[in-house]
């Protein structure tokens, strides 16, 4: 397997936790390259369900490395709660698990600022983050003011988390949200540095070090194209960019030294939080959608918008993230449905045609999809193993998606568990 980045090409969920977990099979390490505990990474293996927010989803196997990069912005609880969930299950990460010394940390008084920040918002203006703290992390970050892993062992530390916690409290008091307690914090952050401690490694030099020696190295990307901060739907983003270049600005591993990109790609589209989404359902069909897919955040909770497959977005991801191979999921949810949408461009309401993503939302605001249709195969997939037993009208369905955004079909997923994965093609 030659070193792969793996990313969603929609609004995050497309499956890529499940697509990881197949491909580690084939590679020595997974490095997780951006985001935080925004993300749920859904894995079924063995009959359990496994939700992995920080760590990488290729941890469920055995001896596999498993990196949390320099990329990431880590909330160090959340980290310890995850070790925690794992452990329980059996699952031991220690000795093959590290932290960047360059990871930002997700400090209390981010997610406290990212929660009050949407509560004080208009209606109108709220993003619906996932209240992670990732925004305001991300944001100290490029403002030169963030906590590194390394900076957990520096004598300067306690004082630094006082000062900002009191200068948070003053935002907070401001924005009339609950204040943060400037000693307990200060206390809670020395416990978990001595936690943390055995994780913590130079993960750029390890990687580096792992891929002259010849192993496998799979980058997993979280949230997806249309949430990324630069590509996606700004300002109803992700604070970072989850598109393939992230992999490496988020890993320290050279671009030249990416042999292959696998998109992760649903059959249909699904977006949870705030902002455009051109081929959204509101009526039954969206109902079925959400309640055959499980539509349900697998961080929050909370109901997902559904819709139908965009190529518009599709064709967009392509192109932004050099899509080599897709791994298309979750065909099986469309199996009882009799007749199947496909939009192919948006026309503007002066009849300009768009075929790939607008930057600009408001003209995305007065355009429509252009749909297409074509017929269900109203038969159960999920049993199927081999590509070739899919039912003619799926394969032809899978077939013109691709036809449609380019590239190439890597995986078919018809189900949630390992199991139900059909590697059509992975050769580069
Ligand atoms: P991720 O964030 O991209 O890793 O995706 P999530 O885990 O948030 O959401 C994907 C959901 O779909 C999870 O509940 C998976 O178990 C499930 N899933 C993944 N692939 C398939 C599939 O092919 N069919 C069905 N029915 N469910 C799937
Ligand atoms: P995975 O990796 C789907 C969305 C939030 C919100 C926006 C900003 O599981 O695909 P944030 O908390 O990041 O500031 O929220 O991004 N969002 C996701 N949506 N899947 C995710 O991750 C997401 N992570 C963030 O709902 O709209
Ligand atoms: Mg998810």
């Amino acid at each position: 397997m030659p070193n792969t980045v793996l990313m969603g090409a929609q609004w995050g969920d497309e499956g890529k936790g499940k697509v990881i977990d197949v491909l580690t099979a084939q590679a020595d390490v997974v490095v997780r390259y951006q985001g935080g505990s925004n993300a749920g990474h859904t894995v079924v293996a063995e009959g359990r369900k496994y939700v992995l927010h920080l760590i990488p989803s290729g941890i469920l196997h055995e001896g596999k490395q498993c990196v949390i990069g320099n990329g990431v912005v880590m909330d160090p609880f959340d980290l310890m709660t995850e070790i925690g969930m794992l452990r329980g299950h059996g699952i031991d990460p220690d000795g093959r698990l590290f932290i960047s010394d360059r990871t930002h940390m997700v400090m209390a008084w981010h997610r406290a600022l990212d929660k009050a920040d949407e509560a004080r918002r208009a209606e109108s203006k709220k993003i619906g983050t996932t209240g992670r703290g990732i925004g305001p992390a991300y944001g100290a970050k490029m403002g030169r003011t963030g906590f590194r892993v390394g900076d957990l062992l520096d004598p300067r530390f306690p004082g630094r988390v006082r000062e900002e916690t009191a200068l948070a409290n003053e935002t907070l008091a401001a924005w009339g949200a609950p204040l943060l307690d400037v000693d307990a914090t200060v206390a809670d952050y020395r416990s978990v540095a001595e936690a943390l401690r055995p994780y913590v490694a130079d993960t750029v030099l390890f990687v580096n070090e792992a891929d002259r020696a010849g192993k496998r190295i799979l980058l997993e990307g979280a949230q997806g194209t249309m949430l990324d901060i630069d590509f996606g739907t700004y300002p109803f983003v992700t604070s970072s960019n989850p598109t393939a270049g992230g992999a490496c600005t988020g890993s320290g591993l050279s671009p030249r030294r990416i042999g292959r990109v696998v998109g992760v790609i649903k059959c249909y589209t699904t977006r949870v939080g705030a902002g455009p989404f051109p081929t959204e359902l509101h009526d039954a069909t969206g109902e079925l959608l959400r309640q055959k897919g499980g539509e349900f955040g697998a961080t929050t909770g909370r109901p997902r918008r559904c819709g139908w497959f965009d190529a518009v977005i599709g064709r967009y991801a392509a192109m932004v993230n050099g899509v080599d191979f897709w791994a298309m999921t979750k065909l099986d949810v469309l199996d009882e449905m009799p007749v199947i949408k496909i939009c192919t461009a948006y026309r503007r309401d002066d009849g300009v045609v768009y075929e790939t993503f607008p930057s600009d939302l408001a003209a995305l605001e007065r355009c429509e999809p252009v749909y297409e249709e074509m017929p269900g195969w109203m038969e159960p997939t999920s049993h199927i193993t081999r590509y070739e037993d899919l039912p003619e009208k799926a394969r032809a369905y899978v077939e013109r998606l691709v036809a449609l955004i380019g590239g190439r079909l890597g995986i078919l997923s018809v189900g949630p568990a390992r199991e139900t994965t059909l590697l059509v093609e992975l050769g580069i």
